[in-house]
């Protein structure tokens, strides 16, 4: 008779401390500790490797690896010596502030720059109008294919379809506030789209889709769009956060300081 080999599983690591410990450190500088909202690394936090880093007592930053696969490492401190202790250990993938990027550089192919500002609400922006134009919450008992459409309909890029816009509407960070249409008034039908989320514990808002169909762009709607959004969200959290690639001919970082966010953070992805 065959003996089979029981299965060793390990059990779950408990990463609440490592959780608060980012929660604290990020809420500090948020732009400089991580590439992304917070919840989106505490999600993942259990295939996480995590070290934080000491400098002279204090809790700095930290190094969070996915062995084989990812490494993201942001720190407060600006000292370009303390990314000479970065071991790549062949990873192929790093997420690191630009403060950091040059030493690791040259050992990848592919490299892509990401500005991430903040908003701190301690100015709330003017709600801008622009007349024809209205804005009100997405329905999300009819109008989820819709918001798949109007993502379609705006970048060049594949965009989620309606499947992943519904996931989207599950996750705790789900807030139905601040999922926004821009309404042409005339036509009475959707012209620009807004998407942001909250993470109430973090007390962070994350802008994560801002958009305006083609033929509506240079008009002023993408401001009046991520001026309400900022509205809404900034009276519920202590601050919002959004990212974009560098390299859009769009600019919307433009858009977004216009609407008062602020920073000078970029972040590189680095591929082999
Ligand atoms: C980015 C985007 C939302 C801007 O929407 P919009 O309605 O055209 O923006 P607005 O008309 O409110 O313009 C806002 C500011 O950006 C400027 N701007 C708009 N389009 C621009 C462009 N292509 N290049 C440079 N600046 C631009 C405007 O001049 C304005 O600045 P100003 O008031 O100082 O003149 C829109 O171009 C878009 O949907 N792009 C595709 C999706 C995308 O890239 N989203 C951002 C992801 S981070």
């Amino acid at each position: 008779m065959s003996r089979r080999k029981a299965a060793v599983i390990a059990p779950p690591r408990d990463t609440s401390p490592d959780e608060a410990a980012l929660r604290a450190l990020y809420r500090k500088d948020p732009s400089r500790i991580l590439p992304n909202a917070l919840w989106k690394t505490v999600m993942r936090l259990q295939s996480l490797e995590c070290r934080f880093i000491d400098d002279a007592g204090s809790v700095t930053g930290v190094e969070l690896r996915e062995p084989g696969k990812l490494l993201i490492y942001g720190t407060r401190t600006q000292d370009p010596l303390k990314a000479a202790s970065v071991k790549l250990d062949g990873v192929p993938t790093v997420y690191i502030h630009n403060d950091f990027v040059a030493p690791l550089a040259p050992w990848f192919e592919h490299k892509e720059a990401f500005f991430r500002l903040l908003h701190t609400g301690s100015e709330l922006p003017l709600r801008a109008t622009v007349p024809g134009y209205t804005i009100r919450e997405v329905d999300m008992t009819t109008e989820l294919p819709l918001v798949a459409t109007i993502l379609h309909a705006c970048y060049d890029a594949p965009t989620p379809g309606t499947d992943e816009v519904t996931m989207w509407t599950k996750r705790p960070v789900f807030d139905p506030r601040a999922w926004l249409w821009v309404i042409d008034r005339k036509e009475k039908r959707p012209v620009a789209l807004g998407i942001a989320e909250t993470d109430r514990l973090t007390g962070e808002a994350s802008l994560e889709w801002v958009q305006v169909l083609p033929a509506f762009r240079g008009l002023g709607l993408g401001t009046m769009l991520v001026q309400e959004l900022v509205y809404r969200l900034e009276q519920r959290v202590a601050f919002t956060t959004v990212a974009g690639q560098v390299k859009n001919p769009c600019e919307p970082d433009h858009l977004f300081r216009r609407c008062g966010f602020t920073g000078r953070d970029i972040w590189w992805i680095l591929r082999r």
